[in-house]
């Protein structure tokens, strides 16, 4: 199993282009099941979360291509309606298929993910709203029994803010009868990139990227082209490696506006952080101090950075208090970041870190999850000696080539069997 050897001492400077982002080409994917016939979008990442995808799509009966970035998905009328256990839990969002093949051929068979390593994750707000829409939805052996002839718009109020809830109703809904209105929906960029896609192939929904999203329904969709936005995660992260090796990098082919809430978290800790409409950058800065976040849905501080948000809490001046609102079980990168010799009182859903400005010592770490890896690699850069980190699986879940981008910004970086 391949692990990452991350040797500390180097200062990363220069300039790095993130990748499309796996969170917005996941459910755009899916959403191809909704239209038959050739769709094609560019910048899609190479990922393993990717590839699961394409395996899913191919079980259904569609065809994928893959030229570098260029991804078509061919979609015949499908032959299979289920979703197998095999391919849903190697990768949660699989239940993004539901809605699509639920409204397009009136039933779906999909798995249910079961937990994960950040949370019990249910899938109730996703069902309980295809219910609203008229199915009926029956549970059965691990799987997910849909039927509607044909789904009924409805409102549909989210008691919790949930992003694949939101992307799984607003697909579903862009070919029920009639007007779907969703409140309290989830305002995240990927919603507004998968909403643009539906909207090229004729579906009509308003309102998406605030909290109340309205789809009337179509007859039909038809297959169009797409870019995939970038990957707001991959380019936190990125700014993050710069910051905490006191380097100066630029992340480039990014939308800044998109992480407001981690760019005002990284000024108020003492760094300069630059921004135009498509690229940002951090200048050097030898100590920082310590500021405190929480966690929410879009527009405030994303979950999918607070592990890596924490690890440059582990070297600032003065205590952070992290606060995770957004999933019950998301600190399991703390006792790893205790091994490198971060200070860290973790509590239920809140993480004490007192800053230790003279460094972290170098040890072997455990990878827990794709953003914990992620903060672990981080952390590595700047842990005195090398930080071995176990499991960077995960990484290839959700990072294109990450240990080719920190090398060419100058880290030390290496996969080793
Ligand atoms: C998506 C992202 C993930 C990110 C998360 C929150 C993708 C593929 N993944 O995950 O990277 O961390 O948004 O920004 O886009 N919940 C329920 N019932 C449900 C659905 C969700 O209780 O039916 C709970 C979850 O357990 C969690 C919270 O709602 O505590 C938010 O989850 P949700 O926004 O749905 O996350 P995902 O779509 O799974």
């Amino acid at each position: 199993m391949d692990k990452m050897l991350v040797t500390s001492g180097r200062q990363l400077n220069g300039s790095v282009a993130v990748s499309g982002a796996k969170n917005a080409a996941l459910p755009i994917l899916f959403s191809t099941l909704l239209a038959e016939g050739e769709h094609t979008f560019g910048n899609v990442p190479v990922l393993k979360d990717i590839e699961s995808t394409a395996e899913l799509l191919q079980s259904l009966g569609c065809e994928t291509i893959r030229e570098g970035h260029t991804f078509k998905v061919q979609v015949a009328k499908l032959k299979s309606f289920e979703a197998h256990y095999d391919l849903v839990r190697k990768m949660r969002a699989s239940i993004l298929c539901l809605g699509p093949i639920l409204a397009k051929y009136g039933e779906a068979v999909v798995s249910l993910p079961g937990g994960c390593a950040i949370g019990t994750r249910p899938i109730d707000l996703h069902l309980d709203a295809m219910k609203t829409l008229g199915a009926e939805i029956e549970l059965k052996e691990g799987y997910v029994l849909a039927k509607a002839k044909k789904l009924k718009g409805a409102t549909v109020f989210f008691e919790k803010t949930t992003v694949g809830g939101t992307e799984n109703l607003m697909m579903a809904a862009t070919l029920a009868e009639g007007e779907t209105i969703i409140e309290n929906a989830a305002k995240e960029p990927e919603i507004v990139d998968l909403a643009n896609y539906l909207n090229k192939m004729g579906a009509k929904i308003s309102g998406h990227g605030t909290s109340v999203i309205k789809i009337t329904g179509v007859e039909k969709l038809t297959p169009a082209r797409h870019d995939i936005m970038p990957d707001r995660i991959e380019a936190g992260t990125l700014l993050i490696a710069g910051a905490i090796t006191s380097g100066e990098v630029e992340v480039t082919k990014c939308n800044p506006q998109d992480l407001e809430a981690l760019i005002l978290k990284m000024r108020d800790s003492g760094f300069r952080v630059d921004t135009t409409k498509n690229s940002m950058k951090v200048f050097p800065q030898r100590t920082w101090e310590a500021v405190d976040i929480t966690t929410a849905p879009h527009p405030l501080f994303p979950t999918d950075l607070q592990a890596q948000f924490m690890a440059l809490m582990t070297v600032a001046k003065g205590t952070s208090v992290i606060t995770e609102t957004v999933f019950e079980n998301r600190f399991m990168h703390v006792n790893e970041l205790m091994r490198l010799g971060a200070d860290i009182t973790p509590k239920t859903q809140v993480a004490v870190v007192r800053g230790r400005p003279d460094g972290l010592t170098a040890a072997p770490v455990m990878a827990t999850d794709l953003r914990a890896s992620a903060s672990l690699v981080l952390a590595g850069l700047i842990a005195k000696g090398e930080t071995l980190v176990n499991r960077i699986y995960h990484l290839d879940r959700g990072y294109e080539n990450l240990e080719l981008k920190l090398s060419n910004l100058g880290a030390q970086v290496k996969r080793v069997n």
